[in-house]
């Protein structure tokens, strides 16, 4: 069943009931101001971190589910209604939500008008625009009133929501004209407010929640509302709110906009600004200014456009299954975008309040977004490389706003580090810029003590090299990629058991799949150096790489797969041995894809357990048998109940790297079914399953174990929308960036007769066709650029601003 549509000529979702399963969201802003909309109007806005500097209040998880938001309420005489139905529910006579690149346009009608909520966050502006368009489609003038309703956090969010004894008493605002200020924490040394204003002059005001929704009501049914006439309260401490009354006559088929803008100022430095308690508002009316009439929104929604476009166009595919083309050129692209804005910090599921940016998270998102906006690709590496320790070691998680590591969280997940190396080197595969090796980054913040992003990594590979237990593999700290596999940790108390370091902690487990890391990425490093002529260490990286796969080909083969670990205790986990969890995903995944077993049948060996043990109709699961039980050893993968998020979920994650294995060992069929099973498009039909967004993946499906089989969790901040687009990009359509050039290795289905892409690379064009009349699922017989032979398969940067035509023929 379905919610909705593709319209992929607008490159939209098409919701067309409110009553989705879920909130499907849409996340609105590009850098540094960001609003979450849901396709009801719920949601909220914040300022670069979601957590410090949160502009608008949501409650998660209150029943009726999305309740706060960017609300507007249309009274026509004794009725009442949203454009986006909720929090009053009024049943509507036709409702509409697009969900498109940066934009939200939700459309409500009843009794003859028609109401169009269109809500984005202009490029380079700290503020979400909200135009509202009224329309009379009817043969009679009438008469209504439009309420906006915007719920103020007091900005730090857990403050917010935790800290009643004082934050009942902080509250302040000032209103000028249309302009509502929420200021906050004025009176201390932060120096930012927020601004919810419109158009003109509004018939009426109220910034006292309470004195807007009236004693013991909720917003489903605000008092004024219900009269008809705002009370014109001003805040002091309780729950500050933002609401305009606009009254409006519409003659017959007449229109009319009223243009929100909600927006975070800061006031110039308090030394150059000693007025406390006065907001400097200069700033504010620019911004309202900017978007008082409708040109100057069409314009700056013309401009988001054209945006997208430009990013868009960087890699475009043309293969005749519509649906693949609209997840390759839209939505997979899109929500690299957004994984990399967030990480895995602000979703309906991430509060916001929790997880910053994650080093692993964040490293792994930018392998999908590099070729977007290289540059700010380049920053972000910077900045998380400065969370590393000296011993190449890292803080797993920092705060988007300082930048700084998150001490609560502290380090220990010992494949941090590697991830360090996959993402720079992917940045210099896209863009051949080596000088970002040569930038001074800190160490733990510290200025003092920095280095040149080389060292980092050259750490990062040797701390992993310095750290091994006793069968020659990494030791794994708290855990790697498996959060949940705690295999170092005997705490008594199964709920700490995930948090628990110090002495409790045995030092000796170890992580198959990590040992997969090191080789995939100390082969990618080793490559790093040769091209830096550093020929030496080179070769010694690739001895070391050499031992790890002899460890992997070890002690870490099982027989029929990889094993995935040996906990504290020196047993397998992960192996026909145990009783449970007999065989893990992540191994089979990584160690396949760094090349491991290739030339010996095993690699092949292990994807066929995959197959035969973990695929399901909905996709790869992550381990099996499930864990029944809990096992103090494991940590906290055995606190889930069977078939749910690391204990054999379907965790989308990991299902790309099985399909890139699946490339690496030719089988380009295999490969495209395992994509096509998780792979949102292809599962719009069972939306009533699924239940999440149709658009974009989420992080975890509930494996066959679960009561609830093929129901989907946690969307859209997952790293399976980089590896994804790595996989499908990269490996299946085998447009791959070298350190020397583009090669170009497509591994298809056999029965794909080709496909054509437009790639953006280092600034040239590449026009590429791809021929598979042979029906082969590997293989290339002959390339050429602009008719010449290429002949190693590798094509060399063209000179900025050309165009490249490249025939492939497969064969
Ligand atoms: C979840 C993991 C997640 C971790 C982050 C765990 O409870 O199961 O998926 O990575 O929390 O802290
Ligand atoms: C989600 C976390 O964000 C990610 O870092 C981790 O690898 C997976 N869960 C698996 O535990």
């Amino acid at each position: 069943m379905r919610y909705g549509y593709f319209d992929d000529e607008n490159r939209e979702y098409v919701i067309t009931t409110p009553r989705t399963p879920l909130p499907w969201i849409n996340y609105l802003g590009s850098e540094d101001f960001f609003s979450l909309v849901s396709n009801t109007a719920g949601g909220y806005s914040f300022y670069r971190d979601a957590k410090l500097l949160r502009l608008t209040r949501y409650r998660y998880n209150s029943a009726p589910a999305d309740g706060e938001g960017h609300r507007f309420y249309i009274r026509d005489g004794a009725c009442v209604w949203n454009p986006g139905w909720q929090p009053v529910r009024t049943e509507l006579d036709s409702y509409r939500c697009r969900h498109g690149l940066g934009y939200t346009v939700i459309e409500g009608a009843k009794n003859g008008i028609e109401a169009k909520q269109e809500m984005f966050v202009p490029l380079g502006d700290a503020c979400e625009v909200i135009r509202l368009t009224l329309h009379n489609a009817g043969a009679e003038p009438r008469a209504l009133q439009l309420f906006s309703y915007v719920e103020f956090c007091l900005w730090n969010a857990v403050d917010d929501s935790t800290n009643f004894q004082r934050n009942y008493s902080t509250g302040e605002v000032e209103v000028e004209g249309g302009a509502i200020y929420h200021k906050t924490e004025y009176r201390e040394r932060r120096s930012h407010y927020a601004v919810f204003g419109v158009n003109r002059t509004p018939d009426g005001f109220d910034t006292s929640r309470d004195a807007f929704l009236g004693p013991y009501r909720g917003p489903a049914g605000p008092l004024a509302v219900e009269r008809g006439t705002c009370t014109g309260s001003i805040a002091h401490g309780w729950a500050p709110v933002g609401v305009h009354q606009l009254n409006v006559t519409l003659a017959p088929g007449e229109r009319r906009s009223f243009i929100f803008v909600l927006g975070y100022v800061e006031n110039p430095p308090r030394e150059k600004w000693a007025a406390p308690g006065v907001v400097e508002k200069s700033r504010a009316r620019a911004m309202l200014a900017r978007y008082a009439a409708d040109t100057q929104v069409d314009a700056a929604l013309a401009a988001l456009a054209a945006y997208w476009n430009g990013l868009l166009a960087r890699f475009s595919l043309r293969s005749g299954d519509e649906k693949l083309d609209r997840m390759v050129n839209i939505w997979h692209q899109y929500q690299c975008m957004v994984t990399f804005n967030m990480s895995r910090s602000a979703s309906y599921y991430e509060s916001g309040t929790g997880r910053g940016m994650g080093f692993r998270d964040s490293c792994q998102d930018l392998l999908g977004f590099v070729h977007l906006v290289p540059g700010r690709a380049r920053q972000r590496i910077l900045d998380i490389a400065a969370t590393q320790f000296a011993d190449g070691s890292s803080y797993h998680q920092y705060q988007p706003l300082t930048k700084k590591g998150n001490l609560d969280v502290g380090s220990g997940f010992n494949d941090d580090p590697l991830w360090l190396i996959a993402c720079v080197s992917a940045y210099l595969r896209e863009t051949g810029d080596r000088s970002i090796l040569y930038e001074e980054v800190p160490f733990d913040c510290r200025e003092e003590d920095t280095a040149p992003l080389m060292e980092h990594l050259r750490r990062s590979l040797g701390f992993t090299a310095s750290h091994k237990g006793p069968h020659g593999l990494p030791l794994i700290g708290r855990a790697d990629w498996n959060d949940c596999l705690n295999l170092n940790c005997f705490s008594s108390e199964p709920g700490e058991s995930f948090q628990t370091t110090g002495p409790s902690e045995g030092p000796v487990a170890e992580s198959v799949f990590i040992a997969g890391m090191f080789v995939k990425y100390g082969g990618e490093y080793a490559d790093i150096c040769a091209w830096e002529g550093l020929s030496q260490e080179a070769r010694a990286v690739r001895a070391q790489v050499d031992e790890m796969t002899a460890a992997i080909l070890g002690p870490g083969w099982d027989g029929a797969w990889f094993r995935r670990a040996y906990d504290a205790n020196g047993r397998p986990v992960g192996s026909a041995e145990c009783a449970e969890g007999k065989i893990y995903i992540e191994p089979q995944g990584m160690c396949v894809m760094a090349g491991v077993g290739l030339s010996d049948g095993r690699a092949l060996q292990a994807l066929e357990s995959v197959r035969r043990h973990l695929d399901t109709e909905y996709g790869i699961l992550l381990l099996q048998p499930a864990y029944t039980q809990y096992h103090l050893e494991l940590g906290e993968i055995s606190s889930y109940p069977p078939g749910y998020k690391e204990n054999a979920g379907i965790f989308c994650h990991n299902n790309p790297w099985i399909s890139c294995a699946e490339c690496a060992a030719g089988r380009g069929g295999r490969a495209f079914e395992v994509y096509r099973r998780t792979c949102p498009a292809y599962l719009e039909e069972i939306s009533e399953i699924h239940r999440t967004e149709p658009y974009v993946y989420s992080q975890m499906i509930a494996g066959r174990d679960a009561a609830a089989f093929g129901e989907a969790k946690n969307s859209w901040l997952t790293g399976t929308a980089a590896w994804t687009f790595v996989n499908i990009s990269q490996y299946i359509l085998g447009i791959q960036p070298t350190l020397d050039g583009l090669r170009i290795a497509p591994c298809i289905p056999a029965a794909m007769p080709g496909f054509t892409v437009t790639r953006t690379y280092r600034g040239a064009v590449y026009e590429i066709a791809v021929d598979n009349a042979a029906g082969v699922e590997k293989g290339v017989k002959c390339i050429t650029a602009d008719g010449a032979p290429c002949v190693d398969g590798i094509l060399p940067a063209a000179p900025a601003g050309t165009t490249v035509h490249v025939k492939v023929t497969m064969g």
